[in-house]
């Protein structure tokens, strides 16, 4: 069971808490089948089916972890929903640093990190139909107290290594959310969080490798737009707009 104090109006109004599940997006898909509200958030102690981002899966196991899913049904346009994700990556980030005093960095588009390694990830899921976006689910899957990992995540996986704090880091995440939720919707943009996001994002001038497929390019990154795109500049001294899911971007040396 879990108890938390929320100080919210509408995200996590429902709170459903459970010990275990495929995944925490899978069911809040089921729910929002089923015409759960905006704001409903589902909680799992551990998920049997946890999943990343790019068809990867999200090593899930019982302990202190935070796994949850928020449904939004927001009014916005489709192609403006990946900005959501960005906005659950800075309020994660603020409620880490508010309960545990640990500063993240946000590797983009969304991956927090901490000391070089990778503490949390965020999988947003959208459905639309003709009239636009049914709804938009964002999960959030932080690794509160862990120190072993499947091999071959070994090298850059972390935790924020709280033995306590888990339901105020989970209270603390659901009130940024909704603040920067609610902010976001009055612009429909980034531009009210351009200072804090490239404020905590790792490599931002300096060099970066993009990756794509087949190709690896060394350019600078200059931080995101107002459209949540990475700005980077290439070796000729080019422009360029990186789009989230087009490519990855990594650190010269390694992940970060
Ligand atoms: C990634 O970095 O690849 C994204 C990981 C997202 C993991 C969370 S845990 C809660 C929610 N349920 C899932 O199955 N995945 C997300």
């Amino acid at each position: 069971m879990m108890k938390i104090n929320l100080k919210t109006k509408t995200i996590g109004q429902p709170f459903v808490w459970v010990e275990e599940i495929d995944s925490t997006n899978e069911e809040l898909k089921r729910m929002a089948a089923a015409d759960a509200c905006h704001g409903t958030v589902i909680c799992a102690g551990h998920q049997t089916g946890g999943k990343g981002r790019r068809g990867r899966t999200w090593d899930s196991p019982k302990g202190d972890n935070i796994y949850l899913s928020i449904l939004l049904r927001p009014d916005i346009n489709p192609a403006q929903a990946s900005m959501i994700t960005l906005l659950g990556a800075l309020a994660a980030a603020d409620s880490i640093e508010a309960v545990c005093g640990a500063v993240c960095q946000i590797k983009w588009p969304n991956d927090l990190v901490l000391d070089g390694k990778k503490v949390c990830g965020i999988l947003t899921e959208m459905s639309t139909d003709m009239n636009g976006i049914r709804y938009v689910i964002v999960g959030i899957g932080i690794n509160v107290n862990r120190n072993t990992f499947p091999e071959e995540i070994s090298h850059m996986a972390g935790s924020i290594e709280k033995k306590q704090g888990r339901e105020e880091i989970i209270a603390s995440l659901l009130f940024h959310f909704e603040e920067k939720y609610n902010r976001f919707l009055e612009y429909k943009n980034m531009a009210p969080f351009l200072k804090e996001y490239n404020g905590r994002l790792a490599g931002i001038g300096r060099q970066v490798q993009i990756l794509s497929v087949g190709e690896k390019r060394i350019c600078t990154s200059c931080g995101i737009d107002e459209g949540g795109a990475l700005i980077v500049i290439d070796e000729e001294g080019k422009r360029e707009k990186i789009i989230s899911g087009e490519v990855s971007v990594r650190g010269l040396y390694g992940y970060v």
